[in-house]
């Protein structure tokens, strides 16, 4: 599994377990939230640039978050979401990187 965070500066590869939201942190990322992880204010939007196939699915709470604040497809709430294939690269990035 490779996770790759697209930034202004350089592309950083991230590495570890749990959800997207927590290995950018561990990765020194900043993320965006008012709601601590609980897949409440949709601030932790990440653009899924490629391999959003290798993401856990969304759950019908996330995908009503999602729908509520006008996000397209390609956008999952990082705190909600993993890699579950492990042989796959996953591109994402954000508005703030
Ligand atoms: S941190 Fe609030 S929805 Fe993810």
């Amino acid at each position: 599994m490779t996770i790759v965070a697209k930034t202004r500066l350089h592309d950083r590869v991230l590495s570890g377990h749990g959800t997207l939201m927590g290995q950018c942190l561990g990765a020194g990322l900043p993320v965006a939230s008012s709601c601590s992880g609980r897949g409440a204010c949709a601030r932790c939007a990440v653009s899924v640039l490629s391999g959003m196939e290798a993401l856990s699915r969304p759950g019908s709470h996330e995908l009503l978050v999602l729908s509520r604040n006008g996000y397209p497809e390609d956008v999952r709430l990082s705190c909600q979401c993993r890699v579950m294939n492990r042989g796959a690269q996953v591109l994402i990035t954000t508005g703030y990187w």
